[in-house]
């Protein structure tokens, strides 16, 4: 007798895979503004926002997990895993290490990683940015700076010239309102600013920057290659009130859900073929105890599990997230999932949950052709360094061996099977 109550077919054809980003696996990105910035903060205890993380000594990334020479062996693991499709980025501060320099052994480089892939009919997702910037658009004032889209978009079509054929997905940018916030508003990551109206400027032109270049890459790829798709990947959050029938809590979560989820894209109408969709975790917002301000405020230690990062775990969120941008009608790519934890069985127990509400979001009408998990491997988690373990794989830095964990073979008989039996 079969102990398998329920099984969750996917679509056909649906992308399984992770997702990973250059400079949190790559090592030695010299080039970029984070290598510089995590140089100058070698060994400092950093203030980071995550509890479990506060007071560490903050370890640069450095060789980070060397993947850049590893590539071919991190691409065996994802084919074991069964997985068809892979999201990576690549870094424009090794192509272009100098204004308008570029740099063609690096370029091979990424031509290689690339074709590996597509030797393994492992499907291309390329980020052009995440998070990390090349040293001299720093210098200029980075997104600051009234040219800085078009800086980003010389960059954009020398990658979809020399690149194009081997790319099936193209996001733009990771996460803008993630940079805008942590890089200006909040000033956890470099520059570490704390200025609204910079904020706002970075976040204005980032948009610009998606606008042109999605044009540009159209026009390169539509005319050589098929017919590309461009997109972004937002950090897409579910928020909920506290109390069900407050009206002030109401107002401040149809307000963060304006902003947070959907202000790129008011900014970039008609500059999407797709949505990709970061989900983390649920915001619970409760009228503040101190007074008037800050009106409201974020709940989550009375929530029943929490990640590593302290984030509220909740797989329903996905599904109303998913079903709020039904409306777009456009595909939906799970671009990012993933939970930071040391203990591997929550982990399994998460990508089950919410593969579970992704099933049920695609049963009620939504597009969802794609699943990636963050990440494949422990990484380099910013400004917490290789705290947090995201992985379904670890890495022992000083041998750089990697292991999989049981986690690993829980994905693996999901996209083997292509479903998820409860
Ligand atoms: C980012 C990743 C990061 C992950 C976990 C996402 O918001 O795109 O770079 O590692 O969250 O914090």
């Amino acid at each position: 007798m079969s102990i398998v109550k329920n099984f969750l077919e996917f679509p056909k054809s649906f992308l399984w895979g992770t997702a990973s980003s250059a400079h949190q696996v790559e090592g030695n990105n010299i080039h970029s503004d984070w290598w510089a910035w995590e140089q100058e903060n070698k060994g400092k205890i950093l203030a980071v926002k995550e509890k479990k993380f506060k007071g560490q000594k903050f370890e640069p990334s450095e060789k980070c997990l060397d993947h850049y020479n590893r590539y071919k062996e991190d691409f065996g693991l994802m084919k074991k895993l069964n997985n068809n499709a892979h999201r990576l980025s690549i870094e424009w501060a090794r192509i272009e290490p100098k204004e308008g320099e570029w740099n063609l052994q690096e370029l091979e480089h990424y031509r290689n990683v690339l074709q590996t892939l597509k030797d393994q009919k492992i499907k291309v997702m390329l980020t052009l940015n995440h998070f990390t910037l090349p040293s001299w658009f720093i210098a200029k004032g980075g997104w600051l700076n009234v040219r800085s889209p078009y800086y980003f978009k010389k960059y954009a079509a020398f990658v979809a010239k020399n690149l194009g054929e081997l790319v099936d997905f193209w996001i733009t940018i990771n996460e803008p309102e993630i940079y805008m916030s942590m890089c200006y508003l909040e000033g956890f990551w470099p520059p570490q600013k704390k200025d609204v109206k910079s904020a706002g400027w970075v976040y204005f032109n980032m948009a610009r920057a998606h606008r042109i270049s999605y044009k540009t890459i159209h026009k390169i790829i539509d005319k050589n290659f098929s017919k590309a798709k461009v997109g972004v990947a937002m950090n897409v959050m579910s928020f909920a009130s506290y109390k069900k029938h407050s009206f002030l809590e109401l107002f401040f979560v149809h307000a963060a859900d304006r902003i947070v989820n959907h202000s790129f894209y008011d900014l970039t109408k008609r500059s999407h073929d797709f949505l990709g969709v970061n989900y983390y975790f649920r915001v619970r917002l409760k009228k503040s105890a101190h007074g008037f301000m800050p009106i409201v405020d974020e709940v989550s230690e009375e929530e029943s599990e929490l990640s590593d990062m302290g984030w509220v775990i909740y797989p329903h969120g996905i599904f109303d997230v998913l079903m709020d941008f039904k409306d777009f009608n456009l595909p939906i790519y799970i671009t990012e999932n993933g939970i930071a934890t040391e203990d591997d069985a929550q982990r399994s127990k998460f990508i089950i949950n919410h593969l579970s509400e992704i099933h049920h979001a695609i049963r009620a009408g939504v597009d969802v052709r794609g699943y990636f998990y963050w990440s494949l491997l422990d990484n380099f988690e910013w400004d917490k360094s290789f705290g947090p373990k995201f992985g379904l794989v670890a890495v022992d830095r000083k041998t750089m061996r990697r292991t999989v964990k049981p986690s690993y073979f829980i994905y693996k008989e999901i996209c083997e099977n292509n479903g998820v039996a409860l």
